[in-house]
């Protein structure tokens, strides 16, 4: 086997000081449903862990119960950040063989957890920062997210939410130099190729630059963009992440909705706030763009922006950061047949960013 026959994306672990509260703002701000837990009622005393569900994204909401615990661990440094990358393969020990035969570092070697749904296998390896990437293989268990979690009632509750359905990639802030060698990895150890590379030249505004190279697995369906801060005349958000975060790790997620207006207007309506771009990015953007579908006042009234590629065009939107730190936040797409990122969104993205970061006195 040449690489680890990755499925899909499996779920996404935040490591959170208090997830009780946290699955209340996943649900009323972003529409998940909670459909899962784990915590001392089940008999877990080392963590509690709540599973929310959208679409097909699911997410891992995990707080620490004792202050050594590995989550308190990372809140403690990271504040709260997504954690654990879960990927859905065929054969997990397989998957942490490869990975690890080929220089990964391994974190959870094969395990088997089973209860009366069958059989749970997982293992894990070391990424860029304290991040790790789980392989996870449901092809002999039935239940719900795994062994040790109860189902909610919840689960029977509608679970199209705002219309979020699924995650369309991942992006990984890594320090000034380290960007080949991350590369390097998931090209060698993950049998990732590189899709795109953006140098400072492309990625540059007044003040920051960053360079940014795009991995992804064999059949696309798994988008790795990972940065590193290039030298600017002050501060970049690069760096402002690395310093908060204290080190490399998550800086966004992108969520992909077939209907990024409707999805939009419901989540500015339950209270996600997002960056604001100027009015004077919607005059002529059709001559920018060219013709799309969506009513360009629309987009304007949500803030949603637009970008073209050869295959088509994408629309996407980004929150304010999701903590007191400025350091994770999201990125609602829709794409249209285009398979970029949105480049020719980077300076005016890059330049409201900045506006956050001088209110914040990082820049
Ligand atoms: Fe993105």
């Amino acid at each position: 086997m040449s690489s680890p026959s990755i499925q899909r994306f499996d779920h996404l672990e935040f490591y959170v000081g208090n997830a009780k509260q946290a699955a209340r703002f996943y649900s009323s701000r972003f529409g998940f449903v909670n459909t899962a837990y784990r915590g001392l009622e089940t008999g877990s005393r080392e963590v509690a862990s709540y599973v929310m569900e959208q679409g097909n994204i699911r997410f891992i909401l995990s707080s620490g119960l004792k202050a050594g615990h590995v989550v308190s661990q990372g809140v403690m440094r990271h504040g709260d950040h997504a954690a654990v990358i879960g990927l859905e393969v065929l054969d997990a020990a397989a998957a942490y063989d490869i990975t690890t035969s080929r220089g990964a570092i391994g974190a959870i070697e094969p395990t088997e957890a089973e209860d009366s749904y069958g059989v749970f296998r997982y293992a894990a390896i070391h990424a860029y920062g304290d991040i790790l990437i789980k392989f996870v293989d449901r092809s002999d268990y039935a239940g719900g997210f795994a062994p040790g979690f109860a189902l909610c009632e919840s689960m029977q509750f509608n679970r199209s939410g705002a219309g979020l359905k699924a995650i369309d990639h991942i992006v990984g802030n890594v320090e000034l130099g380290q960007l080949e060698q991350w590369v390097q990895f998931f090209a060698k150890t993950m049998g990732f190729e590189m899709l795109v590379h953006f140098d400072d030249q492309a990625i540059s505004t007044e003040y920051s630059a960053l360079t940014s190279s795009v991995m992804q697995d064999s059949t696309g369906t798994i988008k790795f963009p990972i940065n590193e801060p290039a030298n600017g005349k002050r501060k970049s958000q690069i760096e402002e992440f690395l310093e908060f975060n204290q080190g490399a790790g998550i800086q966004h997620i992108a969520l992909a909705t077939d209907d990024i207006i409707e999805t939009v207007s419901q989540l500015q309506k339950s209270g996600v706030e997002f960056l604001q771009v100027p009015a004077t990015y919607y005059d002529n953007l059709e001559q920018r763009v060219g013709k799309i579908d969506e009513p360009i006042d629309e987009l304007a009234r949500l803030g949603i922006l637009v970008d073209r590629d050869r295959e088509g065009y994408l629309l996407q939107i980004f929150t304010q950061t999701l903590q007191d730190r400025p350091t994770l936040f999201f990125e609602i797409i829709q794409r249209r047949k285009a398979r970029g990122f949105g480049e020719g969104n980077f300076k005016s993205l890059f330049e409201a960013i900045e506006r956050e970061q001088a209110l914040r006195g990082n820049l």
